[in-house]
């Protein structure tokens, strides 16, 4: 199967997962309700349960990996919902559509980005109920992915940076830490639990988990750039908001050619980490490339 026509299956079963997990019970209020499927269904490139399912898809086992993969979808929407915020980055557009604030409020918008946050564990938590370790390790994956170490803490030092030494030389470091947190987190969550879902073994997991924080720094510093060069309708969310929001990205540490440079660079690493993950893996391969030349 060529990659293209391998992504559009994984997309698929990932968007009918979605459609069966995420109807909720009447007792949701409505407008709850309303503004959970407005952020999720409104057409994200879902690269995070993509990534799971390649991964559990090396040495599939019995288990279902679709509710996990729809688990990370939810808190992924729920990061961006409060990611928008007017009191965080202040975005009016996601995804091609109004945020989740602007097209409800925010006091919806928090609430909306809770219920999903919680409903992932929720799902995890029945979902794999028959196979109790399992459980337990895809919530402590994403747990410990989603909190205060990783991708809450990423954010709170991305919105609350000393500005007076955010743009002086020798603050990479800190953009790297930033990076890794606030979006590679995610990405190693979403490498992690497919192997856990396949009941693979520590060595794999460790070579996932570098994979994953070099996904997570290069999806980052692509998505910096884009920021910074394309246009709202291209990229379907606010450009140029970065530097109205005077933050430190890969464009205010290594302009714009500089960091194209780290891509590349990042991308041959990535490449020989897939290899050495499975040895003739064309999807992940090709899956690096269609990340570093993605244009929303
Ligand atoms: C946006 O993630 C947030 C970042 C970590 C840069 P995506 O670019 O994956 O957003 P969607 O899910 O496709 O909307
Ligand atoms: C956000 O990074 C990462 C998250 C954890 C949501 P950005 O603030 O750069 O993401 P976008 O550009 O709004 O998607
Ligand atoms: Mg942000
Ligand atoms: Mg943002
Ligand atoms: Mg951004």
């Amino acid at each position: 199967m060529s990659f293209d026509a391998q992504l559009q299956v994984f997309r698929a079963r990932i968007e009918e997962g979605l459609k069966c997990y995420i109807p909720l019970d009447e007792s949701t209020p409505d407008r709850l309700q309303s503004a959970m499927k407005h952020s999720i269904f409104a057409g994200g490139k879902r690269v995070r349960p993509i990534l799971l399912l390649a991964a559990f898809d090396i040495n599939p086992s019995l288990n279902d990996p679709i509710p996990a993969a729809v688990a990370l979808e939810a808190l992924h929407t729920y990061s961006l919902i409060h990611d928008d915020l007017p009191d965080m980055d202040d975005s009016d557009l996601r995804r091609g559509h109004l945020t989740c604030h602007k097209a409800f409020d925010p006091a919806t918008a928090i609430l909306a980005g809770d219920a999903l946050l919680t409903l992932s564990f929720e799902l995890l938590s029945t979902a794999y109920r028959g196979e109790p370790r399992i459980a337990c390790d895809l919530i402590k994956e994403l747990s410990y992915a989603a909190g205060s170490g990783r991708l809450i803490g990423g954010q709170m030092e991305d919105v609350w940076l000393d500005k007076s030494q955010s743009r002086e030389a020798g603050s990479l470091d800190h953009l790297t830490r930033i990076e890794d947190n606030k979006t590679g987190a995610l990405f190693e969550a979403s490498l992690m639990m497919g192997l856990i879902l396949a009941d693979r073994p520590e060595d794999e997991l460790k070579i996932a988990k570098k994979l994953g924080v070099n996904i997570g720094r290069t999806f980052q510093i692509i998505d910096d750039i884009l920021d910074a060069t394309s246009d709202d309708q291209t990229l379907g969310k606010t450009t140029n908001i970065d530097s109205k929001n005077q933050k430190l990205t890969a464009v205010t540490q290594y302009g714009v050619d500089g960091a194209r440079d780290e891509v590349d660079q990042l991308v041959n690493e990535g490449k020989k980490l897939v290899k050495s993950l499975d040895q003739n893996n064309e999807f992940l391969m090709s899956f690096l490339d269609y990340l570093k030349h993605r244009a929303n």
